[in-house]
Formats: C-alpha cells, sequence, structure tokens
C-alpha cells in the first residue's frame, strides 16, 4: 500500500503536498498540519475489505438482469441485459441499428425503466418519425437528446438519471476537452470511457452505444472499444435480404455464439420466431435445385434450403456465385462433385443461395449443396421431407458434423421422413425418420438419382 504524506490547514481546509508557516489560503500562522493520506490503487477505492468467497456459496443474483419483450435479443445476451453493463451494437450502414434500439426502447420503458436516447446521428423529429413508424404506442419514458456534445450528453445523464442509455453513435461524439474530432481515436475512446463510468458507478446503469462498421467489416477503428465494452454485438445482414442475424462476438455474462433472427419489415424489425418456417419454401411439388439440411447456431437448431442453379456457360471461365457461402466452400464443392461424383461442370455456371439469405458457414450442410447442384444438374427434384446432413471430404466420403444426435431428433420431430448422413454407431430412436447412412457421396447421388 502506498502511503503519501500532505499538509492540510486545521483552519480552513486548505491541502498541500509542501509544508509552509503560512497558510496561504486563510493566511493563518502554524495553521498547516501534516495529514498521512492511503493511497489506493487507481479503480480499487473502496474495495480494502474485499474477502475471498467460497465459489459454492456465490448467489447469482437474477435480479441484475432486465429481461426484454425480444426473445430473440435475450437469447444472443444471455437472458437480457445486465443492469450495469456497457454494450456496443455494430453493423454496416443501413442494417437496421437504430431501429433495432428504438425497438428495444419501446419494449423496455416503463414507469419503472427510464430510456435515454442520445443521437448524433438524428434530430429529434427524425426520431420520432421512425418511432411512429415501428412503435404501436410511444411508451411514457423515452427520452431523446440529439446532440454530437457527449459534455451535454453526460449533463442530461445526470440529471435525468435514465436507467437504460442508447447513444448512436459514439463515432459522432465529441468531449470538448480533447481538440481532436469526431470518431478519431482519443475522441471515441475517451466518450466510451465516460460513458461506461456512468453505468458502473454507484448508479447502475445498462448503456449500449452503436459503432459504425466499414466497409472491411471491421468495427471503424474502433477495436480497442471492443476491450473496453462487456459486450460486443452484430447485426448482419444483405441489404438486398430481409434478413438480419444479431450476433455477439463478445459477451462477458453469457456465451456467445448465439444467433438471433430479425426480418426487416415495413414496420421495423420483427422476430423470426419459427426458424422452421423461415428459411425453407412451402411447395406442392418438388422443383430441381433444392436440397435440404441442418444447421446449429448457439444452441438453435435450424432447417435450412439450399437452391441451386446449373445452367450452360458460354464463356471458358464458368460463374461460380454462391453469396450465402464462403468463398472457398462452393470452389471446394464443384471440384469434389466432378472428381468423386464423376459430373462435369467445367462449361457449367453455377449458382448456389439459401432460402431467406442464411448465411451456412457450417460443414453440415456441404452434402445438401453438392445435393442441390446435382439436382439442378441433372433436372430432378427432391422430395421435400428429406434431408442432408453430413461434411464431404475430398474424397468423397461423407464426414462426421457435431451433435448428429440433437439435429436427428429435432428432424424427427418436426415431421422429415429422410435424413441421408455419414455412418455412425450409437442407437438413434426415430418415429418418422428414416436414416439413410452412407459412406460415400457417390452412394447418395446413386440413391436419389
Ligand atoms: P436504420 O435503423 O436507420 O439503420 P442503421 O441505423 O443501421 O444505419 O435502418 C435502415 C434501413 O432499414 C433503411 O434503409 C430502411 C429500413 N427500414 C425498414 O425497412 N423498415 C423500418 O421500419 C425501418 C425503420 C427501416
Ligand atoms: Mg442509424
Amino acid at each position: 500500500m502506498k502511503t503519501k504524506t500532505m499538509y492540510q490547514c486545521d483552519k480552513c481546509g486548505y491541502e498541500t503536498i509542501s509544508w509552509t508557516g503560512k497558510c496561504p489560503s486563510c493566511h493563518n500562522w502554524g495553521s498547516l498540519k501534516e495529514k498521512v493520506e492511503i493511497q489506493s490503487p487507481r479503480g480499487e477505492k473502496g474495495k480494502q475489505n474485499k474477502k475471498a468467497k467460497l465459489l459454492r456459496k456465490v448467489e447469482v443474483d437474477l435480479s441484475k438482469r432486465i429481461q426484454t419483450g425480444i426473445g430473440e435479443l435475450n437469447r444472443v445476451l444471455g437472458g437480457g441485459i445486465v443492469k450495469d453493463s456497457c454494450a456496443i451494437l455494430t453493423a454496416r450502414p443501413g442494417a437496421g441499428k437504430s431501429t433495432l434500439l428504438l425497438e428495444i426502447a419501446g419494449d423496455l420503458a416503463t414507469d419503472e425503466i427510464k430510456i435515454l436516447y442520445i443521437s448524433g446521428e438524428e434530430s429529434e423529429s427524425q426520431i420520432k418519425s421512425r418511432a411512429n413508424r415501428i412503435l404501436d404506442e410511444i411508451p411514457e419514458n423515452i427520452w431523446i437528446l440529439s446532440t454530437t456534445s457527449m459534455d451535454i450528453a453526460l449533463e442530461n445523464i445526470k440529471s435525468l438519471d435514465p436507467d437504460i442509455i442508447f447513444l448512436d453513435s459514439i463515432q459522432t461524439m465529441v468531449l470538448e476537452e480533447y481538440s481532436s474530432r469526431a470518431g478519431s481515436p482519443v475522441q471515441t475512446v475517451e466518450c466510451t470511457n465516460q460513458l461506461i463510468e456512468m453505468c458502473k458507478g454507484s448508479r447502475p446503469r445498462a448503456a449500449i452505444m452503436v459503432g459504425h462498421m466499414t466497409k472491411a467489416d471491421e468495427m471503424a477503428g474502433l477495436r480497442t472499444l471492443e476491450h473496453m465494452v462487456d459486450t460486443v454485438l452484430l447485426l448482419e445482414g444483405e441489404s438486398d435480404e430481409a434478413l438480419r442475424v444479431l450476433i455477439s462476438t463478445k459477451n462477458r455474462f453469457g456465451r456467445t455464439g448465439e444467433i438471433g433472427l430479425f426480418n426487416m419489415e415495413e414496420n421495423g424489425l420483427k422476430e423470426i420466431t419459427d426458424s422452421n418456417e423461415f428459411f425453407i419454401t412451402k411447395r406442392r411439388r418438388n422443383v430441381p435445385g433444392a436440397a435440404l439440411s441442418m444447421i446449429k447456431e448457439g444452441s438453435r437448431l435450424i432447417v435450412v434450403e439450399v437452391e441451386s442453379l446449373v445452367s450452360k456457360s458460354f464463356t471458358p471461365y464458368p460463374q461460380r456465385i454462391g453469396d450465402s457461402l464462403r468463398k472457398d466452400q462452393l470452389n471446394t464443392l464443384i471440384s469434389i462433385l466432378e472428381e468423386r461424383g464423376n459430373m462435369n461442370l467445367y462449361d457449367k455456371n453455377v449458382i448456389l443461395k439459401t432460402t431467406g439469405g442464411i448465411r451456412v458457414s457450417e460443414q453440415s450442410v456441404n452434402l445438401a449443396i453438392i445435393i442441390a447442384i446435382v439436382s439442378s444438374l441433372k433436372n430432378i427434384g427432391i422430395d421435400q421431407k428429406t434431408v442432408f446432413i453430413a461434411e464431404v471430404g475430398l474424397t468423397g466420403e461423407l464426414k462426421k458434423v457435431p451433435q448428429l444426435t440433437d439435429r436427428i431428433r429435432e428432424l424427427d420431430r418436426l415431421g422429415y421422413k429422410k435424413c441421408y448422413t455419414y455412418p455412425f454407431e450409437e442407437e438413434i430412436p426415430t418415429k418418422n425418420l428414416d436414416i439413410i447412412k452412407c459412406e460415400e457421396l457417390s452412394d447418395v447421388i446413386s440413391d436419389i438419382f
């Protein structure tokens, strides 16, 4: 523990680090008395008596969370907004960050929960017209402040004393104290620091701030902010698709990898609660080029539909387009199909997408991708109650995917009839679902077509 010797005037309370005979403040002689101050390390004030606790006896305080009425958001946050936390919400321009914040505000504001929405991007009337568009009714306790001055924002936080603060966006705010422009590292870091202080002090508050993303899909120079906040939320989605996927890439209060699904509609972002309806097409007959699979995102199992179109190419460089996949994934799968499935695609364009535009990065969907291509190539439709779950190796063998049992049980529950997958040992009892185990890709192709 560090100590520091100070001198304090016992007449007027004036403090100084060096002793003088006469107090410079009240001009009394001999009134400065020595005073020893114990200096606590930065940020540890008032924690001197902290004792270790038995982990088994520590209680989890559930009252520290505010459950929103938006289930998709609660899941991503790991069970609601933590009362003294600071999160950053990031996405490309136009993804729906401001819309999402306003919807959370509309959902949470009550007599007990006061919300302050600070915007450096839009005027109060712009925010109001968006609120009119997306909220059925505007609750009493939402306060709006349109400013780019962090000093004004902080004053308002102190005087209004909100429970939840939204700050849209951190790159537009400036603290007078620093001369650098809005969005510079100094301003963003210092403004974030001030905001965090407002949340973690004796009066707990939750804050979500918006952070802009550059084209390179990185938070615009804001890597440092990721380390400062408790939670980093990412809202993904292509501008020409309605689907928005909310994921947490950092969460001090829950697991990462959970996803929240939303649909951007005329009147705001709507939760997709029935994901098994959203990502498949309801058809009366089988059409060539479509195959189903099941992915696992966080704790969630989702049936996805892969659509493929194979057409003749009139140039020596056929096109391979697959927006919902990783770039190399489609090319690799086409090569496997050519070599191990004995099909020629060198003079064919291949276009691939998923219904609803959900990105599929999981390997479990690879068999369905190849089967969708073959289905289009042969112009033969696949039964809509058949699902394909396996990774396909470069050897053409079907390979293991994680949590196959969970996927099979869920498919059975949803009423699917057939599942093509890799050979496995354990018994998985099913009611409706026929499990067809295949060693090789060519076995699946010859069984179906
Ligand atoms: P916005 O929340 O302003 O995005 P961000 O803050 O991430 O830049 O939303 C932008 C897009 O969403 C805009 O192009 C219009 C569309 N939108 C809808 O389709 N429906 C709506 O109800 C709202 C408010 C926006
Ligand atoms: Mg915005």
